[in-house]
């Protein structure tokens, strides 16, 4: 962490934390922080779903969520970056304040409740965008008032696919009453074969990812598995922000909402290792919750993920974090003797089960 990004972490962290987000993706854009370049090294050459990548150390779902900050977030080190999520009708979310930090515990807990500009100018904004190197993925969401809630992620699939590398469906935000409820075996199934279904009408079929909760039960996640398998989606996302409030030592961990940061580490890289498992490793898995290192990315690599995700650490540790944390793990690689990063893939996957 330099001088400059210290200072610019210590000023932001004595702001309202939703103003302090706000000024973070302005200074981004405005080209205050010092833009690297993805990090392009052999051993962390890799592929996710059919899709290349430079590295596999990406932005998880929500810190850009109107697609405001593709281009400088393309070249600060990730290797791909997922924005939105987007839902059909813009919408403005729950009242503030809505995001608090637990900064004892390197932790964050939102209750956004799917605030966005809605498809139309997200879907413009992408459609803009240069295309490069770093994938560029979006988050589906339902609308709050929306009737039928699976027709939404098909409503953006539609709309916005052909100007993404790959779309997320976020079935797993503990923001929205009863969306969760769409985890379950007959409703996810429903929902999957609904939104392969859109992608099937796509000029170019992008890969599809699920995005699930670190909170479901081991029946849950055995259904999960079998309906990814049979619906033929490309992959799954493990996990989204908790509603456990285990161990936490902040004051605002009373909050309402999602969890997210170093609290939800083990339990978000205990569910990849058994999806790891029950898709005996043939399922690409992106492993997300409470990555704050390279040891952590690491881990969930070994645990069973093809790539990794993060967003909370870096409130905490700024974006130098993002190349630090990949040439951290082209080290690790290097140490333990993989050639690439596949190679490591779920190498430790029983001492998570
Ligand atoms: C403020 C905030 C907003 C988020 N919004 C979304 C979202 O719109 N869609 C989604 O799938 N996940 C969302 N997430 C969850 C993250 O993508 C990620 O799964 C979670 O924070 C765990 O990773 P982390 O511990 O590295 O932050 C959000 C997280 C935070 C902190």
């Amino acid at each position: 962490v330099s001088a400059v990004e210290q200072l610019g972490l210590s000023l932001l962290h004595r702001l309202d934390p939703e103003r302090a987000h706000g000024l973070s993706l302005l200074a981004l854009r405005a080209g205050l922080a010092p833009l690297p370049g993805p990090v392009d090294l052999p051993r962390l050459h890799t592929s996710l779903a059919g899709m290349p990548l430079v590295n596999p150390v990406g932005l998880a779902a929500g810190y850009d969520k109107n697609a405001e900050a593709i281009s400088p977030l393309s070249r600060a080190g990730f290797g791909f970056i997922e924005v939105g999520a987007a839902t059909p009708q813009p919408q403005a979310g729950n009242d503030r304040p809505r995001l608090f930090r637990l900064t004892e515990d390197r932790a964050a807990i939102n209750r956004f409740g799917f605030n966005n500009q809605g498809m139309e100018a997200i879907g413009a904004r992408l459609s803009a965008r240069s295309p490069g190197r770093v994938p560029v993925g979006l988050n589906l969401g339902a609308n709050k008032t929306a009737r039928d809630r699976a027709a939404d992620f098909a409503t953006v699939l539609a709309h916005c696919g052909p100007y993404v590398d790959f779309a997320t469906v976020n079935v797993s935000s503990p923001n929205t009453e009863r969306l969760r409820d769409l985890q379950g075996r007959a409703a996810l199934t429903e929902l999957l074969l609904r939104v392969m279904e859109a992608r099937a009408g796509l000029a170019r079929p992008i890969p599809v990812f699920l995005k699930i909760a670190p909170d479901l039960t081991p029946q849950d996640v055995e259904d999960i598995a079998e309906v990814a398998l049979a619906t033929r989606i490309s992959g799954i996302i493990a996990t989204n922000t908790t509603i456990s409030r285990e161990g936490l030592k902040s004051a605002a961990s009373r909050e309402t909402g999602g969890l997210s940061g170093a609290p939800l580490f083990e339990k978000s890289t205990r569910v990849l290792a058994r999806l790891s498992q029950l898709t005996h490793g043939t399922l690409p898995l992106v492993g997300v919750g409470g990555v704050g290192s390279a040891e952590q990315a690491y881990q969930k690599i070994r645990a069973g993920a093809s790539a990794v995700q993060l967003y909370t650490a870096m409130v905490y540790r700024g974006l130098s974090l993002v190349p630090e944390i990949a040439r951290g793990i082209d080290a690790l690689l290097a140490r333990d003797g993989f050639a690439n990063v596949a190679l490591a893939v779920g190498t430790d996957r029983s001492a998570w089960l």
